[in-house]
């Protein structure tokens, strides 16, 4: 992706394209092979929709709206080294309170005609990154494709006052790779009809404090993460009132780690093993193990066109429960916030919002550590398996007009990876387990939101054939006096990919079943074209948890 067509292009892009190869055997193809390979729908016709299956959104019944508003209109021809675009974003008038906001929602909306590489991109506001996605890989009659995100964690963001909006669509245009990409940021916001701020456990943080490199800038805000020793920081002082807080990691990965996963291990760089650890003052307070996202060029283009690999255009980030280990950062200094890439290989791009909650009844709350363990990865190889896990739980208590409230924040993973073939063959799971539990010192729960999320992923690749099948599968329980009653989400995306010889296709599935409604999608690509799409809102198993 992005940051390898940036090595590639200034190393071997004046040699033939044929050469152009991946530093990790062939997954990836230059486009030039592929508009070779896979002619374009004609060059006049209408640009071709690329999409990555997703749910609607749909704001709560009884919300007014949408009042939408264009943020910025950029094109990104040659922007590899040069400022990110750049508007000034005001509240719009119609957003009068972030209470009042039910829904917001940030529409990427782009075109790019022409041979491009996918590039990745990122959109923030105030620093805090709001979006990050991979761009189509264009095809010669032209490309067009929109993403969808549910912002309305960052209301607190969005109502906050006058700041900056940026966006960074890493590019290179020369002789041979044409394409320019336009994109249209837009907001839309839906509003409550009588605003009434939800229980803490489900409203948006109260403020936002972004984790990024800020502005100005001649790249993208991320920073960067080369090696497996490197720690990127920054420094942050909390409020005094502050009762919670949660960390939202952004990451994704590029150049010689673009496909971490498919390394061998002993033989290929650091393995395939990753984690995006984060550390306050030097503890560690919890990890991200990464979906692995396959972007629109990986592997092989034809495999996500027009359909989209899982998390492609919309990458997945992850969140890290602090609150336990408050304790340490009431005291109005500086607390530093680092952020590092176990077995990492150039390169990754890492950033992240810190979200905070802070007590409308008091100045100043207090906190204190009860117990934490995180004891090392526990990690096994053998020269086609590895396989990791890892723990880590803290209890702290907090003290703010609320009460006396303990919290509990544990976090278990498991990472099992068989590469057979040197790499033809890749079977790997990422399960991850995230439970945070509040209650007071009579025993009330607060809140207790508990999550499981399993990345299955399977390569089955030869010399003229190659399958991706993967799913993004995620279940989240809440419940307790600040949630807004007991809510489930269930999410069960999976998706196979295929090209073999002429042939090529996508079969997907996708299934949300929530407490707040449902959604099923069963899609069917050959080709270019759409085979069956068939989707629903009915909630098939009847009234839900
Ligand atoms: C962006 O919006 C402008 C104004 O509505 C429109 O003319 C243009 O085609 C849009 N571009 C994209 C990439 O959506
Ligand atoms: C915010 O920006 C708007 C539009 O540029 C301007 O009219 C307004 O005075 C600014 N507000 C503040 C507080 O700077
Ligand atoms: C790791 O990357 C950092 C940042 O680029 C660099 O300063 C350091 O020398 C690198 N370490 C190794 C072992 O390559
Ligand atoms: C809050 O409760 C914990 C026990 O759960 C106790 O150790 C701590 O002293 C209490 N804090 C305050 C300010 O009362
Ligand atoms: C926190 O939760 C984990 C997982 O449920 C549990 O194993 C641990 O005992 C709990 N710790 C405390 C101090 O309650
Ligand atoms: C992939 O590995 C899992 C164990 O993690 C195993 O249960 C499954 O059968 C394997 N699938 C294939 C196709 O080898
Ligand atoms: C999805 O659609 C395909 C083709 O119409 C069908 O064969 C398959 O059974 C469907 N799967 C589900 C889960 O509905």
């Amino acid at each position: 992706m992005a940051a390898s067509c940036i090595h590639l292009v200034f190393l071997l892009c004046l040699v033939p394209a044929a050469t152009v190869a991946s530093p990790h055997r062939n997954l990836r193809k230059s486009p030039v092979d592929i508009a070779a390979a896979a002619p374009s729908p004609a060059n006049a016709s209408p640009p071709t929709t690329f999409y990555e299956v997703d749910r609607p959104l749909r704001p709560p019944p009884g919300s007014s709206g949408p009042c939408s508003t264009l943020l910025l209109s950029g094109s990104f021809a040659y922007t590899f080294t040069k400022p990110p675009a750049t508007a000034a974003y005001s509240p719009p008038p119609c957003l009068a309170a972030a209470s009042a906001v039910s829904l917001a929602v940030l529409e990427w909306h782009a075109t790019c005609r022409g041979v491009q590489f996918d590039r990745i991109f990122g959109v923030w506001l105030g620093g805090a990154e709001l979006l990050r996605g991979s761009t189509a890989e264009p095809l010669q009659n032209g490309v067009v494709w929109s993403v969808s995100k549910d912002i309305t964690g960052y209301a607190s963001l969005l109502a906050a006052g006058n700041s900056t909006l940026a966006v960074f669509v890493e590019n290179l245009v020369n002789s041979q790779y044409t394409g320019v990409y336009y994109a249209n940021v837009t907001l839309h916001l839906y509003f409550r009809r009588t605003p009434t701020r939800p229980p803490p456990a489900v409203a948006p943080a109260d403020l936002i404090v972004p984790m990024s490199r800020g502005l100005p800038l001649n790249d993208g805000l991320w920073y960067k993460i080369q090696n497996a020793t490197d720690v990127v920081s920054t420094s942050v002082t909390l409020p005094s009132n502050t009762y919670r807080a949660v960390v939202e990691v952004f990451v994704s990965f590029h150049g010689d780690d673009e496909f971490w996963w498919t390394n061998q291990p002993g033989a290929d760089a650091n393995g395939p093993f990753r984690e995006v650890t984060v550390r306050v003052d030097g503890v560690l307070a919890g990890a991200a193990w990464p979906f692995p996202v396959i972007f629109t060029g990986g592997i092989n283009p034809l495999l996500w066109q027009p359909i989209t690999g899982i998390g492609s255009f919309n990458l997945p980030t992850y969140d890290v429960e602090v609150t336990p280990l408050l304790g340490k950062m009431l005291d109005g200094k500086a607390h530093v916030f680092a952020f590092a890439v176990t077995n990492a290989v150039d390169v990754w791009y890492v950033d992240a919002n810190l979200h905070l909650w802070l007590d409308p009844g008091s100045t100043d709350t207090a906190a204190g550590l009860v117990s934490y363990v995180a004891p090392e990865v526990a990690a096994a190889t053998t020269s086609s398996r590895t396989t990791a896990s890892r723990r880590v739980s803290a209890t702290g208590w907090v003290k703010s007009s609320y009460g006396n409230i303990t919290t509990n924040a544990t976090q278990t993973f498991h990472f099992d990876n068989t590469n057979t073939n040197d790499g033809e063959t890749v079977n790997q799971t990422t399960v991850a387990h995230a439970g945070v539990a509040a209650t007071d010192l009579a025993g009330v729960l607060y809140y207790s939101v508990q999550t499981r999320q399993s990345f299955p992923l399977l390569l089955d690749s030869g010399a003229d054939q190659v399958t991706v099948t993967h799913g993004l599968e995620e279940t989240t329980v809440a419940t307790g006096r600040w949630s807004s009653g007991p809510r489930y989400q269930s999410l069960r995306n999976t998706q196979r990919s295929s090209v073999a010889g002429a042939s090529r296709g996508v079969r997907q599935t996708y299934r949300y079943e929530a407490t707040d409604g449902c959604y099923l999608r069963n899609v069917t690509s050959s080709g270019y074209s759409i085979v069956s799409d068939q989707s629903s809102e009915a909630c098939v198993k009847g009234p839900l948890r």
